[in-house]
């Protein structure tokens, strides 16, 4: 029988901790009991299982530890998810996300066959195998605009990527959550500069950036932005 007591975020949606606020751990309820996605703890607590969240595979736990202000997940968004992998975090945002959808884009097939076994039994993820700098390439799995896209592709030009699929599949309401690795854009320049071209180039596209949060003590030379399409 675990000691650990876990609790509602006070802020996020379908987000669960435990600990004190300086030692917080983070989970999600799992969509699918009793199974692990890699290798994370399984914790049962009042007859509910729950699944911890590491914030350094995870860099949206990572967020979420940064404690931003901005409200960002609910039941049933729809969500486009560039750079998938093998299903780390995105196995936590179908927890969160139950009763929405995800379409997971990944380029590498190896990620892919992991992502399509680590997903099988979640029916909110669909699984697309494609190269998020060509959105048009899978306009034909996805059948609406989204409320959010997330971007995870450690690539160069991060920024315009993001646009690209914004402009393609994003509401104008949406929300664009981005983490930004300057050393795959520049491994020479100063991680802060290549942070403000990035921020730059989607302000110059009319985005607006309501947060910048900087995620270093969980990833290296990672800051995430959370951005909105239309003024706000
Ligand atoms: C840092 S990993 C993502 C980790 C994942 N977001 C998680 O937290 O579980 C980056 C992933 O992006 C994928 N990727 C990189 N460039 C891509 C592209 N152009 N299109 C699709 N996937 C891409 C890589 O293959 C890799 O799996």
């Amino acid at each position: 029988m675990s000691k650990i007591e876990i609790r509602n975020h006070p802020k996020y949606s379908n987000v669960f901790i435990s600990g004190p606020q300086e030692r917080l751990r983070l989970y999600t309820k799992n969509l699918i009991e009793g199974k692990r996605v890699y290798g994370e703890k399984l914790i049962s607590y009042k007859g509910i299982e729950y699944r911890e969240w590491d914030p350094y595979r995870s860099k949206i736990a990572a967020l979420i530890l940064e404690n931003p202000l901005t409200n960002l997940f609910s039941d049933n968004l729809s969500c486009l998810y560039l750079g998938a992998s093998s299903g780390t975090t995105i196995s936590h945002l179908s927890d969160i996300i139950h009763s929405g959808i995800i379409y997971g884009v990944e380029f590498a097939e190896r990620s892919m066959r992991q992502l399509i076994q680590n997903s099988s039994k979640r029916q909110n993820i669909i699984p697309i195998l494609a190269d998020a700098r060509f959105p048009e390439n899978y306009a034909k799995y996805i059948f609406t605009s989204v409320d959010l896209i997330y971007q995870d592709v450690a690539q160069p030009r991060q920024a315009e990527i993001a646009l690209e699929n914004c402009k393609y599949y994003l509401k104008d309401d949406g929300m664009l959550i981005i983490a930004i690795k300057s050393q795959s854009i520049d491994s020479i320049k100063k991680s802060e500069r290549v942070y403000a071209e990035e921020k730059r180039i989607l302000e110059k596209a009319g985005l607006n950036i309501v947060e910048s949060v900087n995620i270093h003590k969980y990833a290296a030379n990672h800051i995430v932005l959370i951005v909105k399409k239309g003024t706000i």
